[in-house]
């Protein structure tokens, strides 16, 4: 026996591993310390073994010795390891602990955004009117984008749209309008619908972003008349805005239509009394019209001696902001959440 702990006397054995017992921060220290103490070559071990090596009438009282010593620090693991027990069920508890008295978290629920609502509140009017909805592409043609609409190359009205151009002469289209045109190459009288989407133009400040939305009308048929355009936009103001609000067409120029309009609104803030946002003269502009261009329906192969047409283009920010009385544009962009959850 070469293990210095199984030379010590049985009583320094004793207190030793009552110390160490106690010391024990931890199960697995303590479970280490019972394999070094009551192992096969543990120190307890070691001293029954010797048993053997003892006369016959010594070997009863020794034998009972060691196994009291055996037995009482058997019982100093056993209390300790109690301890060390409760000690971690506590250690759990408390880090588990919950406050029942606490106001709950609660779920911050999201929303759509206040141009996404317009925009479908918008396609639900005029569902409801038997207007189907339609899409195009944001990158454009130039011809789709303004030939196509009676714009020419050099036309002094490609000034009003600041144009996006990629390198290869397509852009990001500036208005829906490009999208009739596709709609009226694909499809042949009667048509009714409208196109809402993104549109692009190289301009910034407090009433205009590079990217915003518009939404498009178009309807071609037998004997459309510039009645069934005004007829339409009425119902749709007064559905939109909730409210009998006056509307009136002041003539305009769009190389697309002829006669051209824009649509003005009774001013919703001060209900046409004059004020900041109408700039004293109880209008608010939020459409432009018209009937669609003779030369529009033959550049896409539709007969105007047959058919004619009327078309309408509206921005959904602007009637956004007239509904939700928001001044300033670039506030849909910023993504701040304190804005957008004023719509939830
Ligand atoms: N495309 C025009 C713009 O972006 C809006 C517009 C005016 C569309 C008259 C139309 C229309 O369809 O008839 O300013």
């Amino acid at each position: 026996m070469s293990d210095t702990s199984t030379t010590l006397s049985l009583d320094a054995l004793a207190a030793d591993a009552r110390a160490r017992v106690a010391a024990c921060a931890g199960l697995a220290e303590l479970e280490a310390l019972k394999v070094e103490l009551f192992g096969k070559k543990g120190a307890i071990t070691a001293h029954l073994k010797s048993l053997g090596a003892l006369a016959p009438d010594e070997r009863k009282a020794a034998g009972a010795r060691i196994n009291a010593v055996r037995d009482e620090i058997g019982a100093a693991f056993e209390a300790r390891k109690a301890e060390l027990d409760s000690l971690e069920l506590e250690r759990k508890l408390a880090a588990g602990r919950i406050d029942v008295t606490q106001p709950g978290r609660g779920q911050q629920p999201g929303g759509l955004h206040p141009v996404s609502r317009t925009r479908r509140r918008i396609e639900t009017i005029f569902r409801n009117a038997g207007f189907s909805v339609e899409e195009g592409p944001e990158v454009e043609d130039d011809w789709h984008n303004f030939e196509a609409l009676n714009v020419p190359a050099n036309h002094p009205a490609r000034a009003m749209h600041d144009t996006f151009y990629f390198p290869d002469g397509r852009l990001l289209r500036t208005h829906t309008s490009p999208v009739q045109v596709r709609a009226m190459l694909r499809e042949k009288p009667p048509l009714r619908m409208i196109m809402p989407g993104r549109v692009y133009r190289c301009d910034s400040d407090m009433t205009h972003t590079p990217m915003f939305h518009q939404v498009e009308g178009l309807v071609v048929d037998d004997g459309v008349s510039f009645a069934h355009l005004k007829s339409v936009l009425h119902e749709f103001v007064q559905q939109y805005f909730e409210r009998d609000l006056g509307i009136r067409f002041r003539p305009s120029y769009f190389p697309f239509t002829e006669p051209s309009a824009e649509v003005d609104i009774e001013c919703v803030f001060c209900s046409g009394a004059g004020c900041r946002v109408c700039k004293q003269t109880g209008w608010l502009e939020v459409a432009g019209c018209g009937m669609v261009h003779p030369n529009v329906l033959r550049n896409v192969g539709i007969d105007p001696e047959r058919y004619t047409g009327y078309a309408f283009g509206f921005g959904l920010e602007r009637l956004t902001m007239l509904r939700y009385s928001v001044n300033d544009i670039r506030l849909y962009f910023e993504n701040d959440l304190r804005f957008l959850r004023q719509f939830g």
